[in-house]
């Protein structure tokens, strides 16, 4: 069986790792990487597939930023293309970029079966191009491999069956609760990431004595109110700790999308008093090794990303979610994270909450072969296909 997966921004990369492992295991199935250019610079994208030992993609399409409508239809032109040429028995979809969305029109229309990992989440808000991303890219899945119960109730409230659904034209559609690939990644990686990278040196950062923050969502970045809200109480803490005598950093490895926006939003006052204070280190988006080791030390991590929530969470850091809601509801029920939104007040007291408490961090993320589980309903939908 020959899959086609197709990654573009950087948590699919990430992502892909865990599948490109179970893949490699075994002889019934190969897989042709599919890189949109989504994401192109060596610190969002290269890093990875070095890292975490992907192998390199087979096409990149170079499709590069663009507004929605534009970067979408260009990767689904493409996308058509190679599939019309190459002989593809299923398209691997990763969550819900616009990578993701382009591959599901472009395959959905030509009959190739979709497999759809980090199916079912929803955050119920539509303003955020995600949520509309990942409805669309599930209604056209064959087999949806749902992370999490939560998910897996998401979409049993749309419609979606448990059971298998067989189509009159002979095709069928699927729902899975298989566990979530980035737990695989973070069980596997972690002793490697504590021994390759020197992040925590490099930086002068003691265990627990910082903040790890990443900001990237639009409704932060693009939004002047609430990236200041966020700024200040970066700041308000940091100098608050400041003046404790064991002291308090703030890590920022900033999203291109952030930096290029910092500028432009923040008060020149704020931006100076940031540059001014000392407590923060703001720097190039991290590599994963890096990147997974401040989540593992940090006291808190903040952040609107689900990639950095989740991982916070295994790696038992508490966290504040810098977003109105969230897809993982589980980690904020179990206690492990507070929603704060881009609030000033909420960010400062989920804070003192989080640090004041004992939180538990229960495993509600699989058994860390998620990607096993899912290689292998891959190869038995392919294999039921032949006959
Ligand atoms: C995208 C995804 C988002 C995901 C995030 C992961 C969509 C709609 N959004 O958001 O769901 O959480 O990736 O990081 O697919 N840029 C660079 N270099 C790069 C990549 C981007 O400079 O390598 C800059 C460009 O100015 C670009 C901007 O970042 O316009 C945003 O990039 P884009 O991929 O459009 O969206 P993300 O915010 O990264
Ligand atoms: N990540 C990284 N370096 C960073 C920030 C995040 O390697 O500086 C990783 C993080 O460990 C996680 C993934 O990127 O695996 C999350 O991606 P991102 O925050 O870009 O997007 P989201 O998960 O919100 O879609």
């Amino acid at each position: 069986m020959k899959i086609l997966t197709i990654i573009g921004a950087r948590p699919q990369i990430i992502k892909a790792a865990a599948l490109s492992r179970a893949v490699s295991k075994r002889d019934d199935i190969c897989e042709v990487i599919l890189h949109t250019g989504q994401h192109y610079d060596t610190n969002m994208s290269d890093v990875f597939f070095r890292e975490l030992g992907i192998p390199e993609p087979d096409i990149n399409l170079h499709v590069g930023s663009g507004n929605h409508g534009e970067q979408t239809g260009k990767m689904i032109m493409e996308i058509e293309k190679v599939l019309l040429s190459r002989d593809i028995d299923g398209v691997v979809l990763y969550g819900d970029t616009n990578s993701t969305l382009a591959g599901a029109v472009a395959a959905g229309k030509l009959h190739v079966p979709v497999y759809h990992i980090e199916a079912g989440l929803r955050s119920f808000n539509m303003a955020m191009p995600e949520e509309l991303n990942r409805i669309v890219c599930d209604q056209l899945s064959t087999i949806l491999f749902a992370p999490t119960e939560t998910a897996m109730n998401n979409l049993r409230n749309e419609g979606f069956m448990t059971e298998k659904r067989h189509f009159a034209d002979g095709s069928v559609q699927q729902v899975i609760k298989s566990g979530d690939v980035m737990y695989d990644n973070s069980l596997y990686f972690a002793d490697m990431a504590a021994e390759k990278s020197d992040v925590l040196r490099r930086f002068g950062l003691e265990d627990k004595r910082f903040i790890l923050a990443t900001i990237h969502r639009p409704a932060n970045t693009d939004n002047a109110e609430n990236l200041s809200n966020i700024f200040r109480a970066l700041a308000d803490i940091a100098e608050r700790e400041q003046s404790k005598a064991e002291g308090l950093k703030v890590v920022l490895p900033l999203h291109p999308r952030t930096r290029k926006m910092l500028p432009q939003q923040l008060p020149a006052e704020l931006l100076k008093r940031i540059e001014n204070c000392g407590s923060f280190i703001v720097t190039e988006p991290a590599g994963f090794f890096d990147i997974i080791e401040l989540e593992r030390h940090a006291r808190i991590v903040m952040t609107d990303s689900g990639g950095v929530q989740k991982e916070s969470f295994f790696f038992e850091t508490p966290c504040v979610i810098l977003r109105p809601e969230t897809e993982w509801v589980e980690i904020v029920a179990a206690g492990a994270g507070i929603i704060a939104d881009a609030d000033y007040e909420r960010i400062l007291s989920a804070y003192d909450k989080l640090c004041g408490k004992v939180v538990h961090f229960p495993q509600l993320f699989g058994d860390g072969h998620a990607a096993e589980h899912i290689v292998g309903e891959i190869v038995r939908h392919g294999s039921q296909m032949d006959r």
